[in-house]
């Protein structure tokens, strides 16, 4: 898989791109992350990005040519399954996204800046909307990051057995039951038996049930489309 980020401020990335799980998967060569900054096609001597909003009002909209540009840059190269924006008015992110997106090959995910992008672009080349949650962030690159990373990890070859994505919360629909490491008595706490007791069927129904439980106390909106 291929993703492009386009950003105001890319060495923020810079470091997520290079490190941990992701970054093992771009050394591997399983993933490609190219960042790209916005002010290559800046304008003028300045190589200004961002504008006044027209009718007034508080805060800098990234103006469209240089992003236009950076995106016909792009396409000329390859085309693109989904062209990305990343901002706070959008539908939510969730894991059935994340798994639609990460059978795809190449994405565009560009993150927003200042107090928004130019409605002209979204309407034409904006093919997928996110926000990563009912707050505002100051600008796009971690929510990239978040998506990135979302969808990176459940590429085949990116996680080994132990860090598989398939028992990660949400992917059954449930949260992860409560997970334990030794020792197995801490300050006075323990472990709960089931867990020591090499039983894996007990075990395995013991998980799916701490699941749901856990679920219907924290998350129960998760339940409603469960629930008949
Ligand atoms: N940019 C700023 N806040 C954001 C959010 N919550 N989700 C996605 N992009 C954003």
């Amino acid at each position: 898989m291929r993703i492009d980020i386009l950003s105001a401020v890319p060495d923020l990335l810079k470091s997520f791109t290079s490190h941990s799980i992701v970054g093992r998967a771009v050394k591997s060569g399983i993933v490609e992350i190219y960042l790209h900054d916005l002010h290559d096609f800046g304008l003028g001597k300045y190589r200004q990005i961002d504008d006044y909003p027209y009718g007034g009002g508080a805060g800098m909209i990234l103006r469209p040519e240089p992003v236009a540009a950076w995106i016909h840059h792009l396409t000329a190269e390859r085309t693109y399954d989904e062209i990305i924006f990343m901002t706070p008015d959008a539908p939510l992110l969730n894991q059935n996204t994340v798994n639609a997106l990460a059978i795809k090959q190449n994405l565009l995910i560009i993150a927003g800046h200042y107090k928004g992008l130019d409605q002209r672009i979204r309407d034409k080349y904006i093919t997928k909307e996110i926000s990563i949650g009912d707050y505002v962030l100051s600008g796009g690159e971690l929510p990239a990051a978040v998506l990135a990373d979302a969808i990176i990890r459940l590429i085949p070859g990116v996680l080994n057995d132990e860090t598989s994505a398939l028992t990660d919360s949400f992917q059954n629909g449930l949260l992860s039951a409560p997970v334990y490491t030794r020792p197995a008595e801490f300050e006075g706490m323990q472990v709960p038996e089931i867990l020591r007791s090499g039983n894996h069927k007990a075990i395995e129904q013991w998980r799916e049930e701490q699941a749901y439980e856990k679920t219907k106390r924290i998350r129960p909106d998760l339940l409603e489309d469960k629930n008949p």
